[in-house]
């Protein structure tokens, strides 16, 4: 007779042996294989309830506890026998264990289930899972931070519409990325609380009648509580949900940091130039140097977020409690975490390597007429209502695309001729950095404000690496 059916857990029930590809298209072990640390925790932590509470003796959990320790190793070692006649990771590694040791593995399931046992699995696996994101988040801000700090004195134009609006530093411009990234850790955070409370002891979905210790096992775990639901303990997903959004928002921030180092490497921008290591050639055009990993960060933002949709219509419909659909929320959230901790790492990779090329940023953001407001602000600043002074600096902008010149190319004569408020001292309203640097309201690009930021980003980022562990 097969294996298959000699150990299928539910034997005693069946005549037939499933079929063949029904039976690999009901397995979850590939996915599983990710949480067998976790199994086994749950299993030693269940095994040790089990005993304090008098329902296996002290000597079945002690050779239970120390076949899953055997196995432990094994797994991680690379050295144990997976064998794809097994669904998923619970049942191999209780098959191998009770093989090996006899009746103690087989009283080992008493008082639970498959059901809390994968929802036990997958939330320790997700909290370890945020806590890697959480740590590459504060590493990959760490590497902004600095870069901010080198690159205070650093102008380049500020965008809106993609068109030159104002100058401003690159440090205030990479910042804005840091302050992304630390709502995101703020996400992460939640999505590993929100995995943070044991569903073990839940069993199939009412609980059970033998006398558990779920605050025991809680503990051991380290789950700061026991679900109070055995109902919602075992058809709970939320908290992967909450991590696939944490992820998805975080990819869609790189995605947009990937976006602009793209842009920047290009011919056309030249304000940075990736290091060696960060950016890939072509295998025909000798002059290539291309920002590949910057665009895989960008393109793998669509599988993340698709992870989450996945699993929110996986999830829509489900009647309580447990449906084998829940088999199908494991592999796309783990994707989506490991993923965006990559990601994490690429954009460090390509930021704490670049050269910024603060020459061509200064040259551009003095171009395409960033110093307008200003020089409308000037004229506001003596007395003409500004809406006034917008339509008499608008004048000049015209004038100059007619002439094809910029601002700082026109006479005082042109100025003068304009508003007889201008005077000489316009000539240092035009500076680019003289621009940028005087934006000192609070959260603004001027250089004073721009220092404070970086004091708060750094505080910040220390109170956010205090909290990963
Ligand atoms: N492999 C299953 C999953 O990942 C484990 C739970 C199976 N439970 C059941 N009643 N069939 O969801």
């Amino acid at each position: 007779m097969d294996r298959q059916v000699e150990v299928a857990l539910w034997s005693g029930r069946f005549e037939e042996a499933p079929d063949a590809f029904a039976h690999r298209f009901g397995a979850s072990l590939e996915t599983d294989k990710a949480m067998a640390m976790q199994d086994i925790a749950g299993s030693i932590a269940h095994a040790h309830m089990l005993a304090a509470q008098g329902v296996i003796s002290d000597e079945d959990a002690s050779a239970i506890v120390d076949g899953l320790g055997a196995i432990r190793g094994e797994i991680e070692a690379g050295e144990f026998a997976w064998d794809s006649a097994d669904e998923d990771v619970h049942m191999a590694i209780e098959r191998v264990l009770t093989e090996r040791i006899g009746a103690p593995g087989a009283r080992l399931h008493t008082g639970r289930s498959r059901n809390d046992q994968v929802a036990t699995d997958i939330r320790l696996l997700a909290k370890d899972l945020c806590g890697q994101l959480m740590e590459a988040n504060v590493s990959l801000r760490q590497a902004l931070l600095d870069a901010a700090e080198a690159n205070q004195n650093v102008i380049l134009p500020g965008y809106t519409h993609l068109q030159h609006a104002q100058p401003v530093s690159l440090a205030h411009h990479l910042l804005a990325y840091y302050w992304m990234l630390t709502r995101d850790f703020t996400r992460m955070k939640f999505a590993r609380m929100a995995a943070d409370a044991s569903p073990l002891g839940a069993a199939a979905l009412a609980g059970t009648t033998y006398p558990i210790d779920r605050q025991k096992t809680t503990d051991e775990l380290g789950f700061s509580s026991a679900m109070p639901n055995s109902l919602d303990a075992v058809s709970d997903r939320d908290y992967l949900l909450d991590l696939e959004y944490a992820c998805s928002v975080c990819a869609m921030h790189l995605s947009r940091l990937c976006e602009e180092i793209v842009l920047w490497s290009s011919t056309e921008f030249g304000f940075i130039t990736l290091s060696d290591a960060w950016s890939t050639g072509s295998s025909i055009m000798p002059q290539k140097k291309n920002p590949d990993f910057a665009e895989l960060v960008r393109g793998k933002t669509g599988r993340v977020v698709g992870s989450l949709v996945g699993l929110i219509v996986t999830m829509k419909g489900l009647p309580l409690a447990y449906n084998k659909d829940l088999q199908e929320c494991k592999e796309g959230a783990i994707d989506a975490a490991v993923t965006v901790a990559d990601c994490l790492r690429v954009a460090e990779g390509m930021i704490s390597t670049w050269h910024v090329n603060a020459e061509a940023m200064l040259a551009a953001s003095g171009t395409g007429f960033t110093a307008a407001t200003d020089v409308a602000d000037y004229l506001a600043k003596k007395g003409m209502p500004f809406r006034e002074a917008h339509e008499v600096v608008g004048k000049l902008v015209l004038e100059c695309e007619k002439r094809g010149i910029g601002l700082e190319d026109l006479s005082l004569e042109d100025f003068e001729a304009a508003s007889a408020l201008f005077g000489p001292d316009i000539v240092g309203t035009l500076d680019p950095a003289a621009i940028a640097a005087a934006r000192n309201s609070f959260g603004g690009t001027g250089t004073q404000a721009v220092m404070e930021q970086i004091e708060l980003a750094r505080r910040t980022l220390e109170s956010d690496q205090s909290q990963i562990r």
